[in-house]
C-alpha cells in the first residue's frame, strides 16, 4: 500500500466497533494527540463525530518514523486493520474503545502549528483567546455539540411549521428602519449617495405586510440586527424565528408556540414539556418576582411589607410610604447565620441595582425583646410591627430577611436581583429543568423617565385593548396592550404580540409617540398606504434562537451557540471588523469622515 492510495475515508472517527474487527478502514482527520509507548506510538484521532484510537506499531518502522512527526492538530488520513484493543485496555468511556486501528499507511494532508490552547472539553483560554482563533475553538467538543444542536433545533422548527401549513419566506435585508428600540446599522447608497439603507431590526413590518398579502402562515429563521448595548445574552446580530399569523387571537398563537416547544424539545433533547405554560400578568410578575422575565424554577418571592408600617416611626420607612413607594422583603431560609460580609455583599449588589440600602433582620427565638428579629435597625421598629413582618415572612429560626424600602421600580429591581443571587447561594435552582411561562397584559406604553416622552414597550404596531381606547389622550400609559412574552428559566426568549390592523389606529400610536405627520409619512407611509388596501387581523412572535439554544445547552452566554460571535463591543476579533476602508471606497459613496470618536476599548 502506498500513500497516494489514501482517496476516500471509510468511515468516521466514531463508527469503529468490535463487529469490524479485521476489516480494513480508512480514517480521517485531526491528530489529536500522540502518545509515545515503548515503540508503539498511539494516536487520538478527531473528527467531528467522536476519537478512534491509532497504532503505530514498531515492526511498521517507515511508518513509525512518519508518524513520530505528529503533532497536534496535523490533519491525517490513516489506513489500517481494525483490532481488538488487548484485555485491559478497553476504554468504556469511548464509543470506540473496544477497538484500534492499526495502521498501515499513513498520510499527512496539513501540519499544524501548536494551537494556541488546548482543543479540548475544557481549553483553558481566556474567551478573547477563543474568539481571535475561532476556528480552533469550533473543533472543541463543547461548541461541537451546541452547533449540531443549534442545526436540530433548527430542523424540528422548519418540520413542525411546514408540517402546520407554514410558507418559509425571505424578507430583505437591505431595507428600511424597523423599530425595535435599538439603534440601526446602517448601509451607505452608491447609487443614492447621502441615502441609507438600515439592516432589519426585526422582519416586523414585512412579515406584516406578508399578511396583507395572503401569506396567512409565515415563519423564517431571520437574522436580525441592533446597535444596543451588548450583554451575554445580546449580540448585534442575532436570530429569531419569526412567526405571523392572519385571523388569529392571542390563544392560537399560545397554543402554537408551545406545542412547537414541545416538538422541538422532545425531537433535540427528549425532554417532554408539560403544557399550558404558566400565565403571570405582567403587574403580578413586577410584584411577586420584580421581573418582568421571571424564573419560576424555585419559590422566594417578594413579599410586601408596606402595610405593616402605615403608622411607622421609623422616618426611613414612613417617608418612602408617604411618597408612594415600598417596603418589600424576601426571605432567605437558613441563612440568618450570614456574616457582616456577606450581607455588605449583598448591600453592595441591591445598591448597584439602584436601591439606597439593605435592612437585614437575622431570625433568631434570643431576641424575643424585639419579635424574635435581630437588626440594627430593630431599636426603630416596634415590637408589634416585627413580629408581623416575622409572621408575613413566614419566618423560623435560622432565617433571614432581606428588606428593601424606596420607589417601587428601584424595588422591584434590586429584590428581583437579589432574589437570584439568594437562589444561587442556596442552590434552589434546578440545572436540568426548563421552566417557561407566559407573561401577559403589558402596558402598550411606558414613559421614558429621562425624556418623560411616551415610548412603546414592544415595538409601535402591538394590538391594544379597544375598551382601552379612551385613554390615549387623557393616560396613555394605562392603556393596556395585546403583547406577550415568553420566558424560559428567568430569560425572555420571546416576544409577540396581536397586530394593529387599522390604519386610523396605527397613525394614531405613531402621534402619541410624538412623530410629526411629516415624521410619520417619511419613515411609514407606506406601511400606511398598504393599510388602505385591506388588512386582516394578524399576530404573531419572535422567538431569540441564540437564547433558546443557549439554555437547552446550559450556557449562560449566548456567544458559546453562535458560530462566530462579537464581542461585547462588537467587534469580530478573528476578522478584526469593524475596519477602516479605503479612502476611494468613501469617496464613491459620496462620505467624508468627520475627526474620530475613539474606539472602545474592548472588554468582551
Ligand atoms: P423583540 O425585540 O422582543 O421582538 O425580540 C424577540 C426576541 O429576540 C431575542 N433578542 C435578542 N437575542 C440576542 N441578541 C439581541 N440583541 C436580541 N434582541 C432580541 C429575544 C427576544 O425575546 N418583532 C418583534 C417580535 C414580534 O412582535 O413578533 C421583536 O423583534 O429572545
Amino acid at each position: 500500500m502506498n500513500a497516494e492510495a489514501i482517496t476516500k475515508r471509510t468511515h468516521t472517527c466514531s463508527e469503529l466497533r468490535a463487529q469490524h474487527v479485521g476489516e480494513v478502514a480508512t480514517l480521517m482527520g485531526w491528530v489529536r494527540r500522540r502518545r509515545d509507548h515503548g515503540g508503539v506510538i498511539f494516536i487520538d484521532l478527531r473528527d467531528r463525530y467522536g476519537l478512534t484510537q491509532v497504532v503505530f506499531r514498531p515492526e511498521e518502522e517507515h511508518l513509525q518514523e512518519r508518524a513520530r512527526e505528529l503533532r497536534s492538530e496535523h490533519v491525517i488520513g490513516v489506513r489500517g486493520v481494525v483490532r481488538h484493543r488487548p484485555q485491559g485496555m478497553v476504554n468504556q468511556d469511548m464509543v470506540t474503545g473496544e477497538v484500534e486501528l492499526e495502521a498501515q499507511d499513513l498520510i499527512i494532508f496539513s501540519e499544524s502549528k501548536p494551537p494556541p490552547f488546548l482543543i479540548d472539553e475544557e481549553s483553558g483560554a481566556l474567551e478573547d483567546m477563543r474568539l481571535r482563533y475561532r476556528y480552533l475553538d469550533l473543533r472543541r467538543p463543547p461548541l461541537q455539540r451546541a452547533l449540531r444542536l443549534r442545526h436540530e433545533v433548527y430542523q424540528a422548527i422548519r418540520g413542525y411549521l411546514n408540517e402546520k401549513g407554514f410558507l418559509d419566506i425571505d424578507t430583505p435585508i437591505l431595507t428600511k428602519s424597523t423599530p425595535e428600540g435599538a439603534r440601526d446599522y446602517l448601509v451607505p447608497s452608491r447609487t443614492y449617495p447621502g441615502k441609507f439603507y438600515a439592516l432589519p431590526q426585526s422582519p416586523q413590518i414585512y412579515k406584516q405586510l406578508l399578511m396583507l398579502a395572503g401569506f396567512d402562515r409565515y415563519y423564517q429563521i431571520a437574522r436580525c440586527f441592533r446597535d444596543e448595548d451588548l450583554r451575554a445574552d445580546r449580540q448585534p446580530e442575532f436570530t429569531q424565528l419569526d412567526i405571523e399569523m392572519s385571523f388569529v387571537d392571542e390563544e392560537e398563537i399560545y397554543n402554537l408556540t408551545e406545542d412547537l416547544f414541545k416538538h422541538v424539545f422532545a425531537k433535540t433533547l427528549d425532554v417532554h414539556l408539560q403544557s399550558p405554560f404558566p400565565r403571570i400578568d405582567y403587574w403580578d410578575a413586577l410584584a411577586r418576582y420584580g421581573t418582568d422575565k421571571p424564573d419560576i424554577r424555585f419559590g422566594l418571592e417578594l413579599v410586601d411589607l408596606g402595610d405593616i408600617f402605615s403608622k411607622s416611626q421609623f422616618q426611613v420607612f414612613s417617608k418612602v410610604l408617604q411618597g408612594g413607594g415600598q417596603i418589600k422583603g424576601i426571605n432567605a431560609k437558613g441563612c440568618g447565620s450570614y456574616s457582616r460580609k456577606e450581607i455588605e455583599q449583598l448591600t453592595e449588589l441591591v445598591k448597584s441595582a439602584g436601591a439606597q440600602g439593605l435592612l437585614s433582620f437575622k431570625v433568631t427565638s434570643e431576641e424575643e425583646a424585639s419579635g424574635g428579629l435581630q437588626s440594627a435597625v430593630a431599636k426603630f421598629l416596634s415590637a408589634d410591627e416585627l413580629s408581623q413582618v416575622r409572621q408575613r415572612m413566614e419566618a423560623q429560626d435560622g432565617d433571614l430577611i432581606l428588606v428593601v424600602a424606596g420607589e417601587s421600580r428601584l424595588v422591584a429591581n434590586s429584590l428581583g436581583q437579589l432574589r437570584l443571587e439568594m437562589a444561587q447561594r442556596q442552590e434552589l435552582i434546578d440545572p436540568d429543568q426548563f421552566a417557561f411561562c407566559w407573561v401577559l397584559n403589558f402596558p402598550l406604553f411606558g414613559c421614558n423617565p429621562e425624556t418623560g416622552q411616551v415610548e412603546s414597550e414592544h415595538h409601535p404596531f402591538t394590538g391594544f385593548l379597544e375598551e382601552d381606547s379612551d385613554l390615549f389622550d387623557t393616560d396613555p400609559v394605562k392603556v393596556r396592550s395585546r403583547a406577550y412574552d415568553i420566558v424560559l428559566n428567568g430569560v425572555e426568549i420571546g416576544s409577540g404580540s396581536i397586530r394593529i390592523h387599522r390604519r386610523d389606529h396605527q397613525q394614531k400610536i405613531f402621534e402619541i409617540l410624538g412623530l410629526s405627520p411629516e415624521q410619520i409619512e417619511k419613515r411609514f407611509g407606506f406601511l400606511l398606504e398598504a393599510f388602505e388596501y385591506g388588512v386582516p387581523p394578524h399576530g404573531g412572535i419572535a422567538p431569540g434562537l441564540d437564547r433558546l439554544i443557549m439554555i437547552m445547552q446550559g450556557l449562560s452566554s449566548i456567544r458559546d451557540v453562535i458560530p462566530f460571535p462579537k464581542t461585547t463591543t462588537g467587534a469580530s476579533l478573528m476578522s478584526g471588523a469593524p475596519t477602516t476602508v479605503d479612502e476611494s471606497q468613501l469617496e464613491e459613496l459620496g462620505i467624508a469622515l468627520r475627526a474620530q470618536k475613539r474606539s472602545p476599548v474592548d472588554s468582551s
